[in-house]
C-alpha cells in the first residue's frame, strides 16, 4: 500500500497528493507516468508524474474528478493508501537525455493547460536545475482553474498567463498568446512542449507548425495494462502505430493524429457514464 501523506485542492476538483513510494521516488524522471489504483477493484488510471522527491521518498500526482475512478482517487485522504502506484512507467522527456553543451543556450517554451500544468512543472524544475530558463504559458479557462502558477514562477524563466475569459493575464486561447510572443514580442524558441487537453495539443501543434517550431507533446491515451501488451493506448504518429505507455508517452505534436487520438480517448464514454449513474444510486 502506498501511504498519502499530504493532500491539497488546488482548485475546484483539481487535488495534489505526496505519496509515499520510495522505489518510484528513487528512478522517475520528468515526463514519465505512474499507474494508480484507488483499490483492489478499482481502475488502473495514468498519471504523469508532477514531482519526485529522493531523499522523502515521495512522488506527486495531480488528479482531476473527471470519472469514478477519478472521484475514487480524489475521495482518498492524507493517511488513507492507495492500492497500487507502479512506475515509473514510460520515456522521460528527451532533453533529459541531452548533454550539459546540446543543453546549453536551448530556447524552450512549455505550454500547460488545464490539469496538464503539473507534469509541465518537474520539466521546467528540472531545466532550471540544470540552468535553463525555459518560457511557460499556463492557461485555463477562468483564474480559479489556474494551478502551479506560484511553483512554476519559482522555475521557469518567464510565466505568462492566458485565461478563456481574460480574468487573469491574456484573454484568450494559449495559441494566441503563443503568436503574441512570437510575432510581437520577437520570441524565438528551438523547441516547443505542449501538455493539457488533446484538443489544446492539437491546435498548439497547428499553431507551432506555422513557424516551423518543433512540439512535443504528452499524451494521456486511455490505458489498461501500462506494459505494451493490451493495445489500448495505441495512436498514430507519422502514420505508424505506437503505443502510448511505452512508445510514449511524449510524441512529435506534428505527427500525431490527434483526431483519431481523441475518437479514442472517446471510446468508452456510453460506460462511463453508465458507471457514474450507477455510483450515484
Ligand atoms: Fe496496454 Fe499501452 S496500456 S499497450
Amino acid at each position: 500500500m502506498f501511504r498519502i501523506v499530504e493532500k491539497t485542492e488546488l482548485a475546484a476538483g483539481i487535488f495534489r497528493m505526496r505519496v509515499e513510494a520510495p522505489r518510484v521516488a528513487a528512478s522517475a524522471l520528468p515526463g514519465q507516468f505512474v499507474i494508480v489504483r484507488a483499490d483492489e477493484q478499482g481502475e488502473r488510471v495514468p498519471l504523469t508524474v508532477a514531482d519526485y522527491d529522493r531523499t522523502a521518498g515521495t512522488v506527486t500526482i495531480v488528479t482531476q474528478t473527471i470519472g469514478v475512478s477519478t472521484r475514487k482517487i480524489c475521495a482518498l485522504e492524507a493517511g488513507d493508501a492507495l492500492a497500487d502506484f507502479a512506475g515509473p512507467l514510460g520515456h522521460p522527456s528527451e532533453f533529459v537525455t541531452l548533454s550539459p553543451e546540446a543543453l546549453r543556450g536551448r530556447r524552450y517554451l512549455f505550454v500547460a493547460g488545464g490539469v496538464g500544468t503539473a507534469p509541465v512543472y518537474p520539466q521546467v524544475k528540472w531545466l532550471h536545475e540544470h540552468g535553463v530558463g525555459a518560457d511557460v504559458i499556463v492557461g485555463a479557462k477562468t483564474r480559479d482553474m489556474l494551478i502551479y502558477t506560484d511553483e512554476m514562477r519559482a522555475v521557469a524563466g518567464n510565466l505568462y498567463i492566458a485565461t478563456d475569459d481574460g480574468s487573469e493575464g491574456y484573454k484568450g486561447m494559449v495559441t494566441g498568446l503563443i503568436r503574441e510572443l512570437i510575432d510581437t514580442r520577437g520570441k524565438r524558441y528551438d523547441e516547443c512542449v505542449a501538455i493539457g487537453p488533446m484538443v489544446m495539443m492539437k491546435f498548439v501543434a497547428l499553431a507551432t507548425r506555422e513557424y516551423g517550431l518543433k512540439t512535443t507533446v504528452s499524451l494521456n491515451a486511455l490505458m489498461v495494462d501500462g506494459t505494451g501488451m493490451c493495445g489500448a493506448c495505441r495512436v498514430t504518429v507519422g502514420g505508424k502505430t505506437f503505443f502510448t505507455c511505452v512508445d510514449g508517452p511524449e510524441f512529435d505534436g506534428h505527427a500525431v493524429d490527434f483526431d483519431e487520438a481523441m475518437r479514442r480517448q472517446g471510446m468508452y464514454r456510453t460506460q462511463e457514464e453508465r458507471a457514474r449513474a450507477i455510483a450515484a444510486e
